[in-house]
Order: C-alpha cells, then sequence, then structure tokens
C-alpha cells in the first residue's frame, strides 16, 4: 500500500492503477473504525483497487465545532487499511487541499438547507467542496459513503448530478448501510469522545428511535411520536435534541404522512459537547 500527501505522487500512482483496472474511492476523515472498514470491503468487491482518502477537511466544520479534538490517527489508520488490502491512501495537508489563494466553494441549495444543514451553517457547502476536489483528484469508477451521513449522501449525489460529473457517475456514488454497536449506537469517529456513562447512554438514540417507528408504522401521529421520542432521549441524559423529523429519503423534504419506504426518521441529539446523528427508514 502507497500513501502519498502531494498531488504529482498521487496522480503517478492512480495512473499505475489505473492500467490494471478499476478504482473505487472511499473518502474519510480518518479515525476509522469498522464502519469505515465496512466501506473499504464493499469498495473491494466494485472495483479493482481502493484508494482511501484521509482528510480532516477544515471547511466543514464550523468555528464552534470540534476540528481541533477531531481524533487524528494516519499512522494507525494506515495499519487498518493494508491489511484490508487497500492500494493507495491519500492524505494530502492542508496545504495541498487549500494552497494559498484558494476561493472557490460549492453550494448545494435544497437538500442541504434542512436537518444538519440548518443547524451547521456552512457545513455542506465545505462537504461538497472537498468532495468535489477529491473526485477531480482521483477520478474514480464508484464512490462509497455510509448512510449514517445520509443527509450528505443527498447532497453529493446532487452536487454530481447538477455538475454533471462523470467520476464518479451519479449512479456510482453509492451508500452502504450503518453499521451498529450491538446495542445499536450506530458507530462515529465521535463516539469516542464519550465517557463511559455517556456510552451508555448514548444506547437510548437508537432504541428511542424504534420505538418512534413502531409507533409510526402503527398508525400514531407524528406530533404525538416525535415529542415523546424527544423527552425519552432528554430523560436517558441527553442535553439537547437538534431534531427529530420524518423526511422523504430522496428529497429530504417534511414527509408529514408515512409512505412505505420513501421516508426516514432523521435524529440529531447531545450528550454533553457532542453530537450524534442518525437516521433510519419508517
Ligand atoms: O463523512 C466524512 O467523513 C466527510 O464528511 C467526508 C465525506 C470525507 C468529506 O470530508
Amino acid at each position: 500500500m502507497q500513501t502519498v500527501s502531494s498531488l504529482d505522487p498521487l496522480r503517478s500512482a492512480l495512473a499505475a492503477l489505473r492500467t490494471e483496472g478499476t478504482i473505487a474511492l472511499v473518502p474519510t476523515m480518518g479515525a476509522l473504525h469498522e464502519g469505515h472498514l465496512t466501506l473499504v470491503r464493499e469498495a473491494r468487491r466494485r472495483a479493482r483497487h481502493v484508494v482511501v482518502s484521509i482528510f480532516v477537511n477544515p471547511r466543514q466544520f464550523g468555528p464552534n465545532e470540534d476540528l481541533d479534538r477531531y481524533p487524528r490517527q494516519l499512522e494507525r489508520d494506515c495499519q487498518l487499511l493494508a491489511n484490508e488490502g487497500v492500494a493507495l491512501v491519500w492524505a494530502p495537508g492542508a496545504a495541498a487541499m487549500y494552497p494559498d489563494g484558494y476561493a472557490t466553494s460549492i453550494s448545494v441549495t435544497g437538500v442541504s438547507e434542512s436537518l444538519c444543514g440548518a443547524a451547521r451553517p456552512g457545513h455542506f457547502d465545505g462537504v461538497a467542496t472537498v468532495v468535489a476536489k477529491l473526485f477531480n483528484q482521483v477520478r474514480p469508477d464508484v464512490a462509497l459513503f455510509g448512510e449514517k451521513d445520509w443527509q450528505q449522501l443527498a447532497v453529493i449525489r446532487r452536487m454530481a448530478r447538477d455538475l454533471d460529473l462523470t467520476a464518479p457517475a451519479t449512479e456510482a456514488i453509492l451508500g452502504v448501510a450503518t453499521v451498529r454497536e450491538a446495542d445499536g449506537l450506530a458507530l462515529s469517529s465521535r463516539n469516542a469522545f464519550l465517557s463511559s456513562e455517556q456510552r451508555a447512554q448514548a444506547a437510548a438514540l437508537p432504541r428511542a428511535m424504534d420505538q418512534a417507528i413502531a409507533a409510526l408504522r402503527g398508525g400514531e401521529a407524528q406530533n404525538h411520536v416525535l415529542p415523546r421520542l424527544v423527552d425519552a432521549l432528554l430523560a436517558a441524559g441527553f442535553s439537547a435534541v437538534d431534531y427529530a423529523e420524518v423526511r422523504d429519503a430522496e428529497s429530504l423534504a417534511l414527509a408529514l404522512k408515512h409512505k412505505d419506504n420513501s421516508s426516514r426518521l432523521f435524529v440529531a441529539a447531545r450528550i454533553g459537547a457532542t453530537r450524534l446523528i442518525d437516521n433510519k427508514p419508517v
């Protein structure tokens, strides 16, 4: 496995890989866990070679967010990726990604405005911008993202469609199902910030979501079910619930009536300084 941190060696390494077959890209911010490794394994099934990018993208963090404390562990991450048969790690520094004079941003309206976009202004502009750059730098045949960040996936697909991207084409931007701990908590690099007490409390999130989904499927109205979900999270030790909403899976418009398979429950809630998000089909 090769690790490169600037564009010229990246281009040479990619040219060599491309002579042997297709390339799958798994974009990450490092601090890899089983969820990322699941993406890598799926990527290996989809292409001859897997390229993983590791870049903690400053443009997707707001001024009061956790950029400084975001875990950085490149050596450990590379070891994990080598064990998974990854061909190439693209790990640029901030200056390689955003050199002096950098002035361009991509803004996707609509799908990026609700949910996390409302709570984190500018976040999805940062995501869309860095992912567009990663796509252009690597020009993969296929790219894989976790469904835990469902809204992110919707924003990236919208961008690819709107900008007529071909590498990858929109249909080759794949979502991979969320990987969960035994108690249902979705894997996330941010789980590492939880104390053991908070980690135990965090299991209330998927549990309360499952209860809410069962009630919605049973025909109970959202205006009863969703406030009960919020109360359950606050009672379990969450300090705040940013949102608990049912939205159309594709457009992310509010889905006031339950329609089979086309709507999802989205929740973001905080335990202390840590913000957890999750989504499930209703
Ligand atoms: O999901 C992530 O880890 C990041 O948002 C991504 C897609 C790598 C862009 O920085």
